[in-house]
Order: C-alpha cells, then structure tokens, then sequence
C-alpha cells in the first residue's frame, strides 16, 4: 500500500512513522486510519522490527479527528458505521508504540498519544480534549484513558473546559514519561525504541501485555496474569540465554524463541 497521509522509515529495528498532513495539522481522517492501520500491521509482521515511534511535526502532533470529515455527519452515519471503532485495531498492535508528541496533541490527536504504550513529550507539546467546544465529546477513548492517566479531576475539567495543559502539567499528571527539549524529541524516542528493540522479544511482548492488563483487571487478577506470564518466560530460549549471559558477564544474544 503507497500512502499519502504517512512517512515510514525504518531505523534499524525502529519504524518511525510520521504523520503527514501538514496542511491540516495532522487532523486524523479516515485515509491516516487505513494508512496507519496498514503499517502497523507491517510493522507487527516484519520481524526485523522491534518497536515503533509514531510523531507529527514540530507544530502538531495531530490536532483532532478531521473535523471538516465529521461535521456533515449524523447520527446513522456515525452510530450506523460505529464511526472511530477502527481505531481499536490500533490498540491491538502487539509491540510497542512509542507516541513522540511535539506541539498539538487535541482531541483524537491526544487520545491517538493515549492509545500508544507511552508518550515522550517535547517540551512544546499541549494536549486537550476541546470537542466540548464543539458540542461533542471525545470519541476514540480520550474520556476513559485521560482519567485513567491523569485521575477524575483533571481529566473532568480537561474534558469539562476544553482547556489545554502543556507538557510540564502533563509530565506532572502522569500522562507522559517524560519531556524533551523539542529538538531532541524524534531521536531521543528512536533511540527510547532501539533500546526497547534490542531486548528479548518474547520478554517484550508480555512486559507490553502484562502492563496493559493493569487497565483491565482486579490487582489478584493482574498479578496472577503477570505471575503465569513470567513463569511462561521460563520457557524460553531467551531466558536462558538472557540469565547465562548476565553470569557470564557478557551481552545477551536472543534468539526470539
Ligand atoms: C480539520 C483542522 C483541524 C481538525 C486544524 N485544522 N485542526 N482541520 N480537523 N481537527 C486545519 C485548519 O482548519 C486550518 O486549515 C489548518 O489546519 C491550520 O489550522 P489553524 O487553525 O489555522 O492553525 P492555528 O491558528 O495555529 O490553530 C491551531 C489549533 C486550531 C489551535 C490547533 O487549529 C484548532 O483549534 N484546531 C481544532 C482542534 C480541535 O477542536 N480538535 C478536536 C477535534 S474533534 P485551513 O484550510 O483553514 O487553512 C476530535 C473528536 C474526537 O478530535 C471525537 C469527536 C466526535
């Protein structure tokens, strides 16, 4: 598939994808969902790929679902085509997905940051969750992950006002790991995504999913989810590989089984 909407390179075992409507903000319409769709299901296939980072440009990471696509819309379109269910496809994807946010984070540009396993944030990031500006609501998860990350109160006057916090705000609520000056922020988060990359992939795999589990379950349930995944660890060549080669004080070298 050649695609309009997205740049990929690959950086060694790093897909970097970049969003690319300038002209709109990076406004997710339904073409950037099939091409990002696309990709990360390249990106999950291709085993010479470990991780992925998923950035805009320096001005907006992705300022909203495309507002000029929905506003004709009514409520048998949207609710008859369960509008924004593709995006759950996303969430699906099996590796890591670093989110590499600089400027604009809003609305579905903020709950796209949200769906990936977690944001790096350049020091000029600002994120929202303003469709109540619209007279809507955020539709791709943002009500549910931004309390989940940030608490009730926050995310309530976020969704509440409209009202966009910057990444400092955002560091300090817990919605992002962490902020870099924005010059640094694309290669800060493809060499965040080596390191991940060049871990045991099995190992990577349930750390991914075992995290995630946390969103889903009771804490007995969680730990017991996280309890069989390691003792299933031990079943891997590259647990023995990965303990040998910590006695023998020397790199591990994974075969993925
Ligand atoms: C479509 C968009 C867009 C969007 C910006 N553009 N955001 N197009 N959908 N979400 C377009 C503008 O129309 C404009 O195109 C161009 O991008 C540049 O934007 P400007 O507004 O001129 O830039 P600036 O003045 O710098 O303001 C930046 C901004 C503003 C503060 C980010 O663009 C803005 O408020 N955008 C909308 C943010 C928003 O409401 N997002 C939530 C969307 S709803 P032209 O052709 O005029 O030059 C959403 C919903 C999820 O995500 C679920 C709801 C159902």
């Amino acid at each position: 598939m050649a695609y309009e909407t997205i740049l990929i390179e690959q950086r060694g075992a790093v897909t970097l994808v970049t969003l690319n409507r300038p002209q709109a903000l990076n406004a997710l319409n339904g073409q950037v969902l099939s091409e990002l769709l696309d990709a990360m299901a390249a990106f999950d296939k291709d085993a010479s790929q470990g991780c992925a980072v998923i950035t805009g440009s320096e001005k907006a990471f992705a300022a909203g679902a495309d507002i000029k696509e929905m506003h004709a819309q009514g409520f048998a379109d949207m609710y008859g085509h369960d509008f924004f269910a593709g995006w759950d496809a996303f969430t699906r994807t099996r590796k890591p997905v670093i989110a590499a946010v600089a400027g604009y984070a809003l609305g579905g540009g903020c709950e796209l940051a949200m769906m990936c396993d977690f944001i790096l944030a350049a020091d000029s990031a600002k994120f929202g969750q303003p469709e109540i500006k619209l007279a809507v609501s955020p539709g791709m998860g943002g009500s549910q992950r931004l309390t989940r990350a940030v608490g009730k109160a926050k995310a309530m006057e976020m969704c509440l006002t409209g009202r966009m916090i910057d990444a400092a705000e955002a560091e300090h609520a817990g919605l992002v790991a962490r902020i870099v000056p924005a010059a640094d922020l694309v290669e800060d988060a493809v060499k965040t995504a080596a390191t991940i990359a060049s871990m045991a992939p099995l190992a990577v795999l349930a750390n991914k999913e075992m995290v995630n589990a946390a969103y889903e379950t009771t804490l007995a349930q969680g730990v017991q989810f996280e309890r069989r995944l390691f003792h299933a660890l031990f079943g891997t060549a590259d647990q023995k590989e990965g303990m040998a080669a910590f006695v023998e004080k020397r790199p591990g070298n994974w075969s993925g089984k």
